[in-house]
């Protein structure tokens, strides 16, 4: 997450900058700011604020700089809290060095001490950025091309850098590490972006910076560089999206590139969580020896978020040893529940504002209970609200329809529940290494259901045409772990192509849901292996036996439920208790099929908003 921009040309290079900022507020907006080369000044001019880029407008506007090299950020807080002190650029204590970065440094604390005793350098914020304008202050002779280089040799993790040194007023020097950064050049400006879309008012022609590659910018010239300094190239390539395309990278809505986004979203949220002996999360304000205290856990939330706590229910169950239930928050407080000062509450919300969640955070919190967030928004009321809060970096969602949220919040949750489980001593370090190995492999396994794209969009095709007047609904069913992955398709599917879809228990199918059969209904069986499969083939079999066309998520290498289904869509094994991060990306991809064939307005449907902040 996190947003850059640097600017070096022949005007005043804050207009830019802050334009630039403002199309990548998407990707985090809880501070801003700006460093320019100022001419006459022996220092940098740094100008930064907490809060959306309108507050740093402000301060911009006030100061008035006049340099033509600058370099600004957007922030999305990781490491220490969304302040003013802690918002890019950060810099070298004499200011004549600053740096904006994307991404996290991983070897942050080593390179901190190593700067603290071998320099007697003390940082002034929490951040991992500042190591780095310090790291790089220390190498510089003079070339800051080269100390900018010296520096990505010590420095591990993943980033995109932009440094500014007052003694180098016309250049921008850019490394680049498994984080993105675009270039492009005009006759006299040359503009490094996060994103496309910044660049789009000066050229259609980008340079991405490779992996492990430098950049250096000068008005109207970049060069590109590999890790020992030699002259290399950037991949090349023309867009000619409108700025509002460029927003959607090109795709044609954001829930369709927000369903894309889901392997980056999913290794964001997993990245720094487990160090080898330690699970972390964000923020504790308790003492974790209250961890130990606990009889029983509560999840509550609202919409997709309540079934990303249905999915993690067995996770905190397995790994906590604790009875877990999982509640919708707006009926949660109303029925008198059972909360006390044993009672581990963890609130879901993508945008950490619903008035049902909150409120039940919050009446957890008069019960005497500890609470625990599990958000997407950093400083919002439930991330300030709650005793403890895990972040979900899935990065903004935009489409009303929330997909990169759940996928994020379930890794999310089960990182809370190992993270608890440890603190109780119920897992040992091997065992949690094994889950994190097998969580490491779901970004490629889901990058592999993504590619089926054009398949599922045919079978979402072949679904519209079978509907009829009569019937023109849909039903999902699952066990287990495939439950609430059918009542996250079911409510995916209403909610955008406004189709009736319900979603089932399959083994409640023969209890009265089974009667909505008739032939040419269209059932989608989440079928994927499991302590379960053969009783859903059953299922399968009933309804089959009534004339439903099944559609079935099955898991790659299965032969026995491809031989009853009409249907299949294939998504790679997992570990079971993850394996729903993987079979919800095709009902997620069927639902924005069909509400297309349908033209519906699938980013913003009827009567929908994204984040409910009433009751
Ligand atoms: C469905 C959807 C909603 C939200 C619900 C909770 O696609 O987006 O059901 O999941 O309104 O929102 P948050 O997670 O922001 O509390």
């Amino acid at each position: 997450m996190c947003g850059i921009v640097g600017y070096v040309g022949n005007e005043n290079a804050s207009g830019p900058v802050l334009n630039g900022l403002a199309t990548l507020e998407y990707r985090g907006y809880d501070s801003a700011g700006l460093a320019t080369i100022e001419p006459g000044l022996d220092h940098l001019g740094i100008y930064k604020a907490a809060g959306k880029l309108v507050n740093l407008r402000q301060v911009v506007d006030d100061a008035q700089p006049q340099g033509t090299t600058a370099i600004g950020h957007t922030r999305w807080a990781t490491h220490g809290d969304p302040t003013t002190v802690n918002a890019h650029p950060h810099t070298t204590a004499d200011q004549r060095l600053a740096v904006v970065h994307n991404g996290i440094i991983e070897n942050h604390l080593e390179v901190a001490a190593m700067l603290r005793e071998e320099h007697g350098i003390t940082p002034v914020s929490d951040t991992d950025t500042e190591i780095i304008a310090h790291l790089i202050g220390t190498l510089y002779t003079g070339d800051l091309k080269e100390a900018v280089r010296q520096a990505t040799q010590v420095l591990t993790g993943q980033y995109a850098i932009g440094v500014i040194h007052r003694d180098h007023p016309d250049t921008i020097v850019a490394a680049v590490n498994g984080a993105p950064m675009v270039i492009g050049t005009t006759d006299d400006v040359a503009v490094l972006c996060s994103d496309v879309a910044g660049l789009l008012p000066y050229t259609r022609h980008i340079t991405a910076v490779p992996d492990g590659h430098m950049a250096m910018l000068t008005p109207g010239h970049m060069e590109i560089f590999d890790q020992d300094g030699a002259p290399a190239t950037g991949h090349t390539y023309e867009v000619d999206w409108t700025a509002e395309e460029a927003e959607k990278g090109g795709y044609p809505s954001f829930m369709a590139k927000e369903i894309a986004e889901q392997p980056r979203a999913v290794r964001d949220t997993m990245t720094g969580r487990w160090d080898g002996t330690q699970v972390h999360i964000d923020e504790v304000s308790f003492d974790l020896s209250r961890l130990k205290t606990f009889d029983k856990i509560i999840i509550v939330a609202c919409g997709t978020s309540h079934h990303a706590g249905l999915v993690a229910r067995r996770a905190f169950e397995h790994w906590t040893r604790l009875s877990t239930e999982v509640e919708i928050a707006s009926e949660f407080r109303y029925r008198d529940p059972i909360v006390n000062k044993a009672t581990l509450v963890v609130a879901i919300s993508q945008s950490g504002e619903t008035a049902d969640t909150i409120a039940a955070m919050q009446y957890a919190q008069d019960q005497g209970a500890t609470t625990l967030g599990v958000t997407n928004m950093v400083g919002s009321t439930l991330a300030r609200g709650a005793d403890s809060v895990i972040i979900t970096r899935a990065g903004r969602e935009v489409a009303v329809a929330s997909t990169k949220a759940f996928t994020t919040q379930i890794v999310a949750l089960m990182v809370a529940a190992l993270w608890i489980g440890q603190a109780r001593g119920n897992l040992y370090v091997e065992e949690i290494q094994a889950v994190f190995d097998d969580l490491q492999s779901l970004p490629d396994a889901m990058e592999t259901v993504l590619a089926q794209d054009a398949y599922i969009g045919s079978l979402a095709t072949a679904l519209v045409n079978r509907l009829t007047s009569q019937h023109g609904y849909v039903m999902f069913f699952g066990r287990l772990n495939g439950l609430p992955i059918a009542l996250e398709g079911a409510l995916k599917l209403k909610e955008i192509s406004y189709l009736h879809a319900e979603g089932f228990a399959s083994g409640e199918m023969k209890h009265g849901p089974i009667a909505l059969i008739e032939p040419g209904v269209t059932v989608i069986a989440i079928a994927t292996e499991g302590a379960v499969k053969t009783k859903v083939m059953s299922n399968i079999e009933q309804v089959k036996g009534r004339g439903a066309h099944v559609i079935a998520i099955v898991t790659e290498g299965d032969d026995d439920v491809r031989a009853l289904a009409d249907d299949v869509i294939v998504v790679p094994a997992a570990m079971e208790l993850a394996s729903p991060i993987l079979a919800v990306i095709p009902v997620q991809m069927l639902a924005l099929h069909v509400a297309n064939a349908l033209d519906r307005d699938v980013d913003q449907p009827r009567n929908l908003a994204k984040t409910v902040t009433v009751e």
